[in-house]
């Protein structure tokens, strides 16, 4: 069946999470965080996926602000930079504000042109994805921002994937499915998308019952992937 509906993660996929942190990094007087500052980044994402795995496990779900700020804080902490308020709150407020992939405005827009149905798909709360959209100029190339908020528990739980056909009305087949987290895009595999993995990093395949559809290296290719 042919693909009318490409939805996007966010965070690693359409805005690179790493900028906040490396964007602090070249700030004046910041010299201790700089040495540091890719491990800082590395245990944030990380620990900010573990927590929105194990609430959703748990049945504590919260709001995706406070996960990344808890994982924020014990990546801060891990390196030894848990006394340093003002990093804390600039990192914060750089996550606001995160750059898109350069291939994002292009990618969208070809979509946008072939008659696609266009959106993000994310952990994050609706003010967060607001403010990352408006700040990448991304407004006018997707047809919607689609809130874990609405169902109350995190990816990769059945309910958010079922938001893209509540919204579209469209069948799970008719849906390209695009994540930078292997373990988003294996998990949309299983539940019934065809599925697109952006692996800028070369990481192995997340072992699990389902693999991505495609593998690719960055976003460039996805409109040739949506018409195939
Ligand atoms: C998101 C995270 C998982 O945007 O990247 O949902």
């Amino acid at each position: 069946m042919a693909i009318t509906t490409c939805i996007f993660d966010a965070y690693g996929t359409l805005f690179d999470v790493a900028a906040a942190a490396r964007e602090a990094s070249e700030e004046p007087g910041r010299d201790a965080f700089a040495a540091r500052w890719m491990e800082v980044a590395n245990n944030w994402r990380l620990k900010q996926l573990q927590y929105t795995w194990l609430r959703a496990v748990a049945d504590a779900h919260t709001d995706f602000w406070q996960v990344t700020q808890d994982g924020l804080d014990w990546a801060l902490e891990a390196a030894g930079l848990d006394g340093d308020m003002e990093l804390r709150e600039r990192l914060l407020a750089l996550y606001w504000e995160l750059s898109a992939y350069r291939e994002v405005p292009v990618m969208l827009a070809t979509l946008k042109a072939a008659g696609m149905n266009t959106a993000i798909l994310s952990n994050g709360s609706p003010d967060m994805l607001d403010g990352a959209v408006r700040s990448a100029g991304l407004e006018m190339l997707l047809d919607d921002v689609l809130s874990v908020q609405d169902v109350g528990v995190f990816k990769p739980a059945a309910a958010v994937y079922d938001l893209v056909g509540k919204r579209f009305g469209c069948t799970k087949e008719e849906v390209l499915f695009v994540s930078s987290n292997g373990w988003d895009a294996g998990c949309a595999t299983g539940y019934g998308f065809t599925t697109a993995w952006v692996n800028r990093a070369g990481e192995p395949v997340d072992r699990l019952p389902w693999t991505p559809k495609y593998i690719l290296s960055d976003l460039t290719t996805i409109p040739e992937h949506a018409s195939a």
